[in-house]
Parts: structure tokens; C-alpha cells; sequence
């Protein structure tokens, strides 16, 4: 089922690298993946083309809010009936961005670790496709093209280290197998590539296990802004806890301020405006590289999954207001005025 996913840019961070002290920054902007601006259109993409090929005609998963945007937006074009659930407390753009497509939406009282039991019943009793659940394992190969094309877009080489959210750690795991795959093939040579993984410090049971040398993930229960990377008892976390281990990364954390200083920083840089689980990669990557975890020469590649105007409740009371004038050049100039003062107020607070 084709409706143009992939092949996003790998944007050349100039601005962002010189902020960071990163000579060779690379952003690979799933923000601008179709159709529903995140990485989950990726995986959604096989999964309904499998689903399709083993008969399911309801498809349906648990989700955090991008997987049901993606679930429900292929549906339709594919033509299959779709049934989403969703935690109750979601995003609005999250929310309107499932029901536009008309599929049966759930929303649980309760956080995604309940929805996600609670599916594992339906699927049992139902016999639905949920592309998280019984068809997890193609919707976790379709992760691996986050792979595939950095390694395309790089002119056929692998990166040095790359930074990556994890929820689940699906997407984390199947960029390693990815880039192992093309390894493997002989279409790229051989060299090693550091993963380092980004949670929001409200929600971080791996980067936990992590931090406490335990090979075992504890589930939490998250609270955070990081909604769409809220899952508190995460499938993938012990092999994600391997890979870092074993190629010299870190799993670190971001507290909800830095990521919304991540999301500022990120857009106010480089033009891309990303959703929370951009901001805890970014405010991830400016530790990683104040602490010395990043070689500021080699090849970096920063994973953007989501779009932020999927979640602006976010930034919303962050971004200030538009200054509001009457259509007269006096007014403009008085206001042209204001915002320049302004701006060197904030230049000199910045300074300090
Ligand atoms: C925007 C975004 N980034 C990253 C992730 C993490 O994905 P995974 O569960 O594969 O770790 C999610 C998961 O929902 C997401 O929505």
C-alpha cells in the first residue's frame, strides 16, 4: 500500500552543529512524512500491506497518538474498516488527526499500557489485524527504511553515531538491524556506529536500566509532555538495552522543560518544527555533546520522528504572541519598535 511514505529529507544541520559543537550534524526529518507527518507511516505502510495479504479486512492497534493517525489515514486509502485506540488524554491534533479519517476511536481512560492490554484481548477475541500487536513483527521491519535511506542519503556509507527516541524501542532496535542488513548484503562497508537512545525523564524505563546496570527493564508509570513516547512498560526495551551496551552508547533523558527548549532550539536553527519526542531527541543530542559523549567530527545523525503541530499544547505558552496593529504604517513602525527592543531585552537576558 503505496501513498508516498518515505524518502524524507536528511537535512545538514549547519546552525544547529555550530550551537552544539557538531562539525558533521545530520537530521533525518520524518516531520515531513506523508501522509500523516511522522516515522509511523513508515511502519504502518507494511503492516496494512501485510495485513491485506493475510486477509484482515478490520485493522485496528494501540497507540500513542502518531500510530493511530498512520493506522487510520492507510485504512482509508487501502479501503479497510479501522478501530484505534487511543489514551483519553492525548493531544488535540492527535485526536483530530485519527477521527478526520473516520475510523471507530476508543479513547481509554487509562495510559497506553492499559490500552495495549487491553488490545491484546481484542485482537484475541476479535480477530483483528493490529499492526502493533499481531502484526508487530512487519510493523517493526518497516522501521528499518529510517536505515536504508540515511545510509542512501549519506552517498553509501554508514553514519559514526546516531541519537534516537524510544518508547517501545522498536524503532531503536530496527535502525541497528537496518543498518547490520545492508552491512550484510555488502552494499555498505563495515564500520561501527554508536547508538545512543532519548527518553523524557517522565517516562524512562530503559534509560533507567540503563543508568543502574540492570539488563532487565522496570515498568513506570509515565508522566510527561513526551505523550507519544509515554510507554511505561516498553516491548523492545531489553534488546535496546543491548545494543547500547554493545556499540558504546548512552540512553539518556530530558526533563519536559529542556524538551521544550529542544523543540525551540530545533526550529529556531534549522526551520523544522517537530513534535515532543523531537524535543527529548534534541535536548538528548545537547547533552550527549556537553558531556562529551558525541566526536564532534564524525558523522551524527539526529532522528526527527513527529511533527509540532501535532502537539502545540506543548509550546503553546512558550512562542509569545503576534503583535497586533492597525493597518496603518504609524502602528507598524510603533510595533517594529517594540519588537526590536524587545528582542535586544531578550539578546542582553540571553548574554548574561
Ligand atoms: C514521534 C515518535 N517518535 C518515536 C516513537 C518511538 O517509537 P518506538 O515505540 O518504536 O520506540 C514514537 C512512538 O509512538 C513516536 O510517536
Amino acid at each position: 500500500i503505496d501513498v508516498g511514505t518515505g524518502m524524507t529529507p536528511l537535512v545538514k544541520a549547519e546552525r544547529l552543529g555550530r550551537r552544539l559543537g557538531l562539525k558533521n550534524l545530520y537530521l533525518k526529518n520524518d516531520a515531513v512524512n506523508m501522509p500523516t507527518l511522522s516515522f509511523k507511516d513508515r511502519v504502518v505502510s507494511v503492516a496494512l500491506t501485510r495485513a491485506r495479504e493475510l486477509g484482515f479486512t478490520t485493522v485496528s492497534c494501540a497507540s500513542t497518538g502518531n500510530l493511530a493517525n498512520s493506522t487510520a489515514a492507510i485504512a482509508a486509502h487501502a479501503g479497510l474498516d479501522c478501530v484505534i485506540f487511543i489514551p483519553a488524554d492525548l493531544e488535540a491534533g492527535k485526536v483530530l488527526g485519527s477521527l478526520i479519517y473516520n475510523p471507530i476511536v476508543m479513547a481509554v481512560e487509562g495510559n497506553y499500557d492499559q490500552v495495549n492490554r487491553l488490545c491484546a484481548e481484542v485482537a484475541d477475541r476479535y480477530g483483528w489485524g493490529f499492526v502493533n500487536i499481531n502484526l508487530r513483527p512487519y510493523y517493526a521491519e518497516g522501521s528499518k527504511t529510517l536505515a536504508y535511506e540515511v545510509v542512501e542519503q549519506l552517498g553509501w556509507q554508514l553514519p559514526d553515531q546516531v541519537v534516537i527516541p524510544l518508547a517501545s524501542g522498536s524503532l531503536y532496535t530496527k535502525i541497528y538491524k537496518g543498518f547490520q542488513e545492508f552491512v550484510k548484503v555488502g552494499l555498505v562497508a563495515e564500520k561501527p556506529v554508536t547508538f545512543h537512545g532519548a527518553q523524557a525523564q517522565g517516562c524512562a524505563p530503559i534509560a533507567q536500566a540503563f543508568r543502574e546496570g540492570r539488563d532487565f527493564v522496570t515498568p513506570v508509570k509515565p508522566n510527561t509532555i513526551a505523550k507519544s513516547i509515554a510507554i511505561g512498560n516498553p516491548a523492545d526495551g531489553i534488546y535496546a538495552l543491548e545494543i547500547a551496551r554493545k556499540t558504546g552508547g548512552q540512553i539518556a533523558t530530558a526533563t519536559d522543560p529542556e524538551i521544550i527548549a529542544g523543540i525551540k532550539l530545533l526550529a529556531e536553527t534549522e526551520g523544522i518544527f517537530t513534535e515532543t519526542a523531537g524535543g527529548t531527541t534534541i535536548a538528548v543530542l545537547k547533552h550527549l555533546a556537553e558531556a562529551g559523549h558525541l566526536d564532534p567530527e564524525a558523522v551524527t545523525v539526529a532522528y526527527i520522528t513527529g511533527n509540532g503541530l501535532k502537539t502545540q499544547e506543548a509550546v503553546q505558552a512558550q512562542v509569545g504572541h503576534p503583535l497586533l496593529i492597525s493597518p496603518k504604517l504609524e502602528s507598524f513602525e510603533q510595533a517594529l519598535e517594540r519588537a526590536r527592543t524587545l528582542e535586544r531585552l531578550d539578546w542582553q537576558e540571553a548574554s548574561v
